[in-house]
């Protein structure tokens, strides 16, 4: 059975995997930079980020195969070469503000088009950004307050333990 305006479906859900993929692509990036600078957790945390966000692919294509569409695999957007850290967050809550704006948008207008399933994957993954939109406004709110050396305490008490000599 063909869903009635599964074609529209079908493009919101290509316009979230290309939206997703560019966080994946910048949040990487932010992650090789912010490890190189020894800020370790940060690093983690864009990485763990970048992870969940490929997941958020995974079911936006699952949804798209099952509509009978296919899916786009490219990424919205080049990245932005930032490497100062607050500047960093500052951009990663706008992208996560962003998605959850659009993400909710795509819920209502397949709520709308009585497709349920792919209103409950774009609600889903409304609730994931604004998560990693509060750990990352947690993180800037850090920085402004203790300055960088927060990051770099921080590093220093995530450092694996010195070997005994
Ligand atoms: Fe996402
Ligand atoms: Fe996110």
């Amino acid at each position: 059975m063909i869903i009635v305006n599964s074609e529209q479906s079908i493009g919101l859900l290509n316009k979230s995997v290309a939206d997703e993929l560019a966080a994946v692509h910048q949040y990487m990036y932010f992650h090789f930079h912010l490890d190189d600078q020894g800020f370790a957790p940060l690093a983690k945390l864009f990485k763990r980020t970048a992870i969940t966000e490929m997941g958020h692919v995974e079911a936006l294509a699952e949804r798209i195969l099952f509509l009978k569409g296919d899916v786009q695999m490219a990424a919205a957007v080049p990245i932005a070469t930032i490497t100062d850290p607050a500047a960093m967050l500052a951009r990663a809550i706008e992208m996560e503000q962003g998605s959850a704006h659009d993400y909710n948008c795509s819920a209502q207008t397949c709520g709308a088009n009585a497709d349920a399933v792919s209103k409950q994957i774009f609600e889903r993954l409304v609730a994931d950004e604004e998560g990693h939109q509060n750990e990352f406004e947690q993180q800037l709110e850090n920085i402004r307050r203790f300055g960088l050396s927060y990051l770099a305490l921080q590093s220093f008490g995530a450092a694996p333990a010195p070997k005994p000599a």
